[in-house]
């Protein structure tokens, strides 16, 4: 694989702090909130940009089935400026790489050089400002095919009370974990991946968590901007 000669992003300075949470351990609440997520399905109307930009992908995604009726789409949720997005589909030619970020600075910011100038030069992805709430119910009901289902550094909201905002806490959560073949999480924070691992145990996923080796090639910007700061990086991967 080629090396990474450059981030263009401001976040990989090597300053970044390490996470502190004023929980002890695995949430207490953890399990009732996975549980009641499990037992009362998620019906909040869905916004009307991220149903937009759905209708949109949807429409590559099929042209790309109907093309090639047994191809493949690796979702990237979370995906920033979209750096592991570009990175994943240098390495996987033959598959539709979709990377979703609900952020329009990060989606939209002009990383073109880096494809460039690292030699990942690939045509096969797409960028998509989307909210994740809402994109992971729409693509469950249009039944991607998804092998790879990555969520790389998501938001880790480390106090005790925003719980349900990490992506294991929330009601999408049932959703999220039914999509993909294989789904990989990366953290900074292990207890996040701890909770992730607990809460897939509801629906008899086992994960297997591990650091990630010391001179790995960052996939993304914070990735690089941890490892730049000599924090240790986490993985969190379940196969079907
Ligand atoms: C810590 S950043 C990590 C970005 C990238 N994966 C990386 O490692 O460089 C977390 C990203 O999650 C995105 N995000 C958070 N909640 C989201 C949601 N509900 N839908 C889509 N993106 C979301 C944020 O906009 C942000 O870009």
């Amino acid at each position: 694989m080629n090396k990474i000669t450059r981030t263009n992003l401001d976040e990989a300075s090597g300053d970044s702090k390490i996470i502190t949470t004023n929980q002890s351990g695995i949430h207490e609440k953890l399990d009732e909130v996975v549980q009641r997520h499990l037992t009362h399905p998620f019906q909040k109307p869905y916004q009307v940009h991220t149903q937009k930009a759905f209708d949109d992908i949807n429409e590559r995604v099929q042209a790309f089935l109907a093309d090639k009726p047994d191809g493949k789409v690796i979702l990237d949720s979370c995906c920033g400026v979209g750096q592991s997005t570009r990175l994943l589909a240098s390495l996987n030619p033959d598959t539709l790489v979709v990377g979703v970020d609900k952020s329009s600075s990060r989606i939209e910011r002009n990383v073109e050089g880096f494809d460039v100038e690292n030699g990942y030069q690939a045509d096969n992805f797409y960028l998509v400002r989307a909210d994740l709430n809402d994109f992971y119910r729409l693509v469950e009901a249009a039944n991607w095919p998804i092998t790879k289902h990555y969520i790389l550094y998501p938001n880790p909201w480390p106090k005790s009370k925003h719980l349900q905002r990490r992506w294991h806490g929330s009601a999408v959560f049932p959703t999220l974990i039914s999509l993909g073949e294989e789904i990989i999480l990366r953290s900074n924070w292990r207890l996040y991946l701890e909770e992730f691992q607990q809460a897939a145990k509801h629906v008899n996923l086992t994960g297997h968590l591990a650091d990630l080796a010391r001179d790995e090639q960052p996939l993304t910007p914070f990735e690089a901007k941890y490892q730049a700061s000599g924090q240790v990086c986490w993985q969190l991967s379940f196969t079907r």
